[in-house]
């Protein structure tokens, strides 16, 4: 039976024990993953991992709401959370409130994940004051990176440490239920997950984060395109389905499938 996940459930784990996210964008991964996750983000990312295009910025509305309704047909108590695209909600708080809402609506998921900091405080105050729960990201936005262009760590500079804190202040402030923090060295990334009054999700972040999120192709092995450092795969299935394929080809070739087991009789009478 499934049971709605509460935000606060969520919140309440931080210094309980560490929280499990991965990505997911289909009905048979939610299913899969969601007995072991405490959130599933239907991230943008789906645009490189399920579509091969080039960067998470060819993302749009109408793909994150087609997954996330897919993943929420299978979801039991995870926590589901759907980003917001590029485009969809930078422009002003009304914009992304119109993305956010529709999002919601047509869904039915737990809440929506924006990237940036500062500058995005209004629009995540606008939403949290309408009710739409917000999972900030800041760091490494891979929505702002350019194209073909190695993605950049961040926090190595004392203003980029001082603006990385200003984020999570300002995203605390605005209502925030957690943030992501991703490719943010080590020391900063520390020093935030251990002053933030909300979870810390770190990707490519500290291990001192509340949690960790990573995209579910590269830790089953099944998304080859670009593998980051701080990915560490846990299967190899792109080996598996290559296995299975051959072994499939084989059969069929050979005639021993189908066998008669696989196929209609007529009733006997
Ligand atoms: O789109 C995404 O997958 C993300 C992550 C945090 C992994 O934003």
């Amino acid at each position: 039976m499934s049971v709605k996940p509460e935000i606060s459930d969520f919140i309440a784990l931080k210094g309980q024990r560490k929280i499990v996210c991965l990505t997911a964008y289909s009905a048979p991964m939610a299913h899969a993953l969601d007995p072991h996750c405490d959130l599933l983000l239907v991230g943008d990312s789906v645009a490189m991992v399920i579509y091969g295009m080039d960067t998470t910025q060819n993302a749009d509305l109408d793909m994150m709401i087609r997954h996330g309704q897919a993943v929420m047909r299978r979801r039991q108590s995870a926590l589901v959370v759907i980003d917001l695209p590029a485009g969809s909600y930078e422009n002003s708080p009304a914009q992304a409130l119109a993305s956010a809402a529709e999002i919601m609506a047509k869904t039915g998921a737990d809440a929506v994940k924006l990237e940036g900091g500062t500058d995005l405080a209004p629009h995540v105050k606008c939403l949290v004051g309408s009710g739409i729960p917000v999972l900030g990201h800041i760091g490494l936005l891979p929505q702002h990176a350019v194209a073909g262009a190695a993605f950049r760590i961040t926090g190595r500079s004392d203003e980029e440490s001082a603006q990385l804190h200003a984020d999570a202040d300002a995203l605390v402030t605005a209502g925030v239920f957690g943030i992501v923090m991703e490719g943010v060295i080590e020391p900063v990334a520390a020093s935030i997950a251990q002053s933030c009054a909300v979870p810390t999700i770190g990707i490519g972040a500290s291990a001192v984060c509340d949690g960790q999120i990573l995209v579910t192709e590269d830790v089953l092995g099944l998304y080859d395109a670009f593998t980051p450092k701080f990915v560490r795969k846990f299967a190899n299935l792109q080996d598996d389905i290559g296995a299975a394929a051959a072994h499939y080809r084989a059969a069929v070739i050979d005639g021993s499938f189908p066998t008669k087991d696989h196929l209609f009789w007529p009733k006997k009478t």
